[in-house]
């Protein structure tokens, strides 16, 4: 579904006046759309409380939009707002780069974040990355992409095909022919690797281990990189992983950088570990997680760094809600 925005004014709160601009807003906005009758879902209307001769939504029937559902409400008085403006909010089937329309002076009243919103979420492992990117993507409704799942099942792919991952040739023969797919169901990340769900597996401990071998591998890189670059020009989301804001995607609009102290890692790590069943000790797990970012951030090729115009969070002494309302406000300051 994508929502069109547009708003339009009148001189004077007279009948003819607000059907002649409902007509030509709601005409414009389907001629740079390109819409057909069908595409459309419905039309809602907010007008001022100044316009009262007529209803948008009833001039909108007349001008031939009625073959959807038609709404019109009035706003409530907002300092500075433009007088006698009515604006409207198309949605429409399918998923396109909406152009919203101002005509006779009206300004759109803020950007309309969800449509083009690009998040990049980099940081070391256990720093609460993940957690804080999918809150983040059910907050504003849109996709979320794990690049960590994308290294980790060509380490599952490598331990299936008995491929050492230190072994650089043979893992960047292996990747060239991957079958790899990331698909969604009820909006989770489902990875499928030569046809099956391997969502589980990949999170074994010691693929962890095998994911930061194979992701200094630069055919690795090259790919999974290639495949991130198309997802995210898809559709709005959030990416985390180690490269995101300073390779993947560096023209990216809203940049963090999480972390938290080791020790704290190792804590939470530890905790999700023996939650999924694993016997594990949390000093090998914290010097596991050290081993791994030293790793993840000397590596040669695209290393585990803060983007220069990240916003860098420690959430050491934060919680998971903490983290998310800190991100979602500092991308809402920005709008
Ligand atoms: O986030 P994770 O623990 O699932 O990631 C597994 C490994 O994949 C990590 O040690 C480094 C690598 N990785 C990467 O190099 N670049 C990314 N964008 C994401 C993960």
């Amino acid at each position: 579904m994508t929502a069109i925005r547009g708003a339009t004014t009148v001189n004077s709160d007279t009948p003819e006046e607000i059907k002649a601009a409902v007509k030509e807003l709601l005409c414009a906005i389907r001629e740079k759309n390109n819409l057909s009758s069908e595409n459309i879902i419905c039309i809602m209307f907010s007008s001022t409380g100044d316009i009262r001769s007529f209803y948008p939504a009833k001039a909108a029937r007349e001008a031939g939009f009625d073959g959807c559902a038609l709404f019109s409400s009035l706003e409530p008085p907002i300092q500075g707002a433009l007088p006698l403006c009515i604006r409207v909010m198309v949605l429409c089937h399918g998923k396109f780069k909406a152009e919203h329309v101002y005509l006779r002076g009206a300004k759109r009243l803020r950007r309309d974040i969800t449509s083009n919103l690009v998040v990049a979420l980099d940081g070391p492992a256990g720093s609460g990355k993940s957690t804080a990117a999918k809150a983040l993507a059910k907050h504003f409704n849109i996709l979320y992409l794990d690049t960590g799942a994308m290294y980790r099942a060509c380490a599952l792919k490598c331990l299936n095909s008995g491929i050492s991952p230190e072994d650089g040739k043979a893992v960047a023969n292996m990747v060239k022919n991957i079958d790899l797919k990331i698909e969604y169901s009820e909006g989770k990340q489902v990875t499928v690797l030569d046809g099956k769900d391997v969502s589980l597996d990949i999170r074994k401990p010691e693929i962890s281990d095998m994911a930061s071998k194979v992701s200094a591998n630069s055919a690795v890189r090259e790919k999974m990189v290639q495949m991130q670059r198309k997802i995210a020009s898809s559709m709005p989301c959030v990416l985390d992983g180690r490269d995101i804001g300073t390779n993947v995607l560096p023209d990216a609009e809203y940049k963090f950088y999480i972390t938290a102290s080791s020790g704290v890692r190792a804590m939470r790590r530890f905790a999700e570990e023996k939650a999924k069943g694993y016997d594990i000790d949390i000093k090998k797990v914290e010097a596991d997680i050290i081993a791994r970012d030293k790793r993840d951030s000397e590596r040669e090729i695209a290393p585990l760094r803060m983007a220069e115009d990240a916003i860098l969070v420690d959430t050491s002494d934060m919680t998971e809600q903490q983290v998310v309302e800190f991100l979602v406000n500092k991308i809402q300051e920005k709008v």
